[in-house]
């Protein structure tokens, strides 16, 4: 597994707004959208291209398009529909698909509440938008689900980590292709499963449930 870290300090500085407990719902949608198109563009580089013959108003000359079959972006429901935007912006030819993952807050497990996906993902490459890589255990599931359908890789984009998350993920995805890229790697979980120093929740400030 390969993790990325940002280290960029348009992201840093858009992320200490994020985290700012201040931050309204409509500034953290703004900013979340904006922080995806940045760590979209790291999640993208191993993007699948072809060859391709082009004319300019000069001359003929090989580019590359993107590959089918479509890259497949999949928002884990509910906070990482905020993430949605900001992804596609960046690669709008994008198929997309839709995972609801609830955390039981007593077990805090995993439970697939909503799909909407290809039934068939052989060749896929899939992006999985979830802002808050907490014990993993969301983002885990939504993975081993889309495994199971045949993609063939999985990058996943987080604004913030928990290093427990990112041990829990890099366990259970061993031997296969799968890449994070993550805006920040915070301290630690607490008692609670919230990151630390974290944002809070994700869900609830994107949304303003209070
Ligand atoms: N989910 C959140 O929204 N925030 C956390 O800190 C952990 C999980």
């Amino acid at each position: 597994m390969r993790v990325h870290v940002a280290d960029h300090p348009l992201i840093t500085h858009k992320l200490t707004v994020l985290r700012d407990e201040r931050t309204s719902s409509p500034v953290f949608r703004q900013l979340t959208e904006e922080l995806v198109t940045l760590l979209a563009y790291e999640a993208t580089r191993n993007v699948a291209v072809e060859q391709v013959e082009i004319r300019t108003p000069v001359t003929t000359t090989i580019g590359v398009r993107i590959s089918e079959p479509r890259p497949l972006v999949v928002p884990i429901l509910r906070a990482g529909l905020g993430m949605l935007e900001g992804m596609v912006k960046l690669l709008p030819s994008a198929e997309v698909g839709f995972l609801g993952m609830a955390r039981n807050e007593e077990t805090l497990e995993p439970t697939t509440y909503a799909e909407r996906l290809p039934e068939d993902l052989s060749d896929r490459q899939c992006f999985v938008l979830d802002p808050m890589l907490a014990t993993g255990g969301s983002l885990g599931a939504a993975m081993e689900f889309l495994f199971r359908r045949g993609a063939r890789d999985i990058t996943a984009i987080c604004i913030l980590a928990a290093p427990e998350g990112v041990a829990a993920i890099e366990k259970q995805v061993e031997g296969r292709d799968v890449t994070l890229v993550l805006g920040a790697l915070d301290e630690r979980l607490n008692e609670k499963g919230y990151i630390v120093p974290g944002l809070g929740d994700a869900g609830d400030r994107l949304y303003g449930t209070v």
